[in-house]
């Protein structure tokens, strides 16, 4: 894993010679375990092909801002919201005149007006150019909104030298991957002060030594949500199935693999909560028996009796009434009717909802989700990365439980 891991990174490619080495970069970020996208300007398809690009990010290369194509599927504010991080290289000095006065003519400039991300930008154009009181201004004013990395000084395509040389992709990945700690750091700490109880990931409910029941979690959004309230100033405690991931930092996790551990977790941990979301898959059955040594094969069937394991969330909710409780709801069909039906009976004050199955919800770097409140709200985050989504319903969670503040006092 490296911190670009499943990342996703969408690489803007203006019109400047060094939009050849965009090719290379491309190549290191997917290298990197980074999902990549590519959008190019007019110009830079002068330069460099979108197949060329296509081939390497191993998606269609994004171009027109109007492209009927692109409008039905992935439109620019879909690509903006995808995006967790957004890298511009080569970045001439016309689009950086844009982009300092917030044009949006072109698919790119509009996505750096329409993203969330963190925006890195480097720049490459003639030395003259670069030292111009012009475009000195603009970055001035470029680098209090964004990462800008380089350029470097050098031999130059049109033999000139001096500062005006794109840093090479290499530097460039190495510079986006040390910001990325940076990244977070940024947020307003709205959460400061507060303790957040999160579940994550898939429990694991033994048949016999050596064979389990489980499902197709991941983890990614327990994590993201758990990595974001760190960010957001959070104290956060992060009870975990078994997972491939990294523990955010700043976070505690505490491991365990059936529900009834999960439950023993969540329920020492509870005192000194403020919030408690439950975004783990917990299977809701388990063995009655489990066998002590491995299972032998028993004919053509095999019949096991299963006992309904405890509702975490329902238990926690309903145990802890000053607890704000969020649940999320997995739900391959009427999402909102059994998220609704969920919310109420396990009292929870807010329930986030997404689809699952056909290839949704688990095991995917985005999400789609509808966020139900127990006073009614109805809010629908469209998809994004569940980077970008944590926040989101992060600071609806922070919304509606400081409502609930202000109500108490
Ligand atoms: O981990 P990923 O691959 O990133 O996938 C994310 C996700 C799809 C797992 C996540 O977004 C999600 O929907 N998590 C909840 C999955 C689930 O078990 O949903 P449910 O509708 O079966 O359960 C409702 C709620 O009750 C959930 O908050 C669940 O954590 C909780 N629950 C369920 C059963 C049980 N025995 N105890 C519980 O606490």
């Amino acid at each position: 894993m490296t911190k670009l891991s499943a990342k996703n990174i969408l690489i803007g490619i203006s019109g400047g010679i060094a939009a050849y080495k965009s090719a290379e970069l491309v190549r290191l970020f997917i290298k990197s375990g980074a999902n990549v996208r590519v959008c190019m300007t007019p110009g830079a398809r002068e330069f460099i092909t979108p197949l060329t690009l296509q081939a390497l990010s191993g998606n269609p290369v994004h171009t027109a801002l109007l492209d009927p194509e692109a409008e039905a599927g992935m439109g620019h504010i879909e690509l903006a919201r995808w995006a967790d991080l957004i890298v511009i290289a080569p970045a001439t000095a016309d689009l950086m005149a844009r982009l300092r006065i917030g044009m949006a003519d072109d698919l790119l400039s509009t996505l750096v007006l329409a993203t969330a991300a963190p925006v890195h930008i480097a720049p490459a154009m003639n030395q003259q150019m670069w030292a111009h009181p012009a475009t000195q201004e603009n970055v001035n004013i470029l680098k209090q909104r964004h990462h800008i990395h380089g350029p470097a000084a050098g031999e130059q395509a049109c033999g000139d030298v001096g500062y005006g040389r794109m840093l090479e992709p290499q530097q460039i990945v190495d510079a986006v991957s040390a910001t990325l700690e940076l990244t977070h750091t940024p947020r307003p700490k709205t959460l400061a002060g507060h303790r957040l109880l999160i579940t994550a990931g898939p429990t694991r409910e033994p048949l016999d030594p050596v064979r389990y029941l489980t499902n197709r979690s991941s983890g990614k959004m327990g994590y993201a949500i758990a990595e974001a309230a760190a960010s957001m100033g959070a104290e956060v405690v992060l009870v975990s199935g078994p997972t491939q991931l990294d523990t955010p930092e700043g976070v505690r996790r505490i491991n365990i693999e059936t529900a009834a551990e999960m439950l023993e977790a969540v329920t020492s941990e509870v005192p000194g909560t403020s919030i408690f979301i439950a975004a783990a898959a917990v299977a809701d059955y388990r063995l009655k028996e489990v066998a002590t040594k491995k299972m032998k094969k028993q004919g053509s069937a095999l019949h096991l009796e299963l006992e309904q394991n405890p509702d975490i969330l329902a238990k926690t909710s309903l145990g802890n009434p000053d607890l704000f409780t969020v649940g999320f709801a997995a739900e391959t069909d009427d999402v909102i009717h059994y998220a609704s039906g969920k919310l109420k009976r396990k009292q929870l004050d807010m329930i986030v909802a997404n689809q699952v199955g056909n290839g949704k919800g688990f095991d995917k770097d985005s999400n789609q989700v509808d966020i139900l409140t127990a006073a009614g709200g109805h809010f629908t985050l469209p998809e994004a990365s569940k980077t970008q989504l944590a926040f989101e319903i992060l600071d609806i969670i922070n919304t509606v439980y400081q409502q609930g503040q202000v109500r108490l006092t």
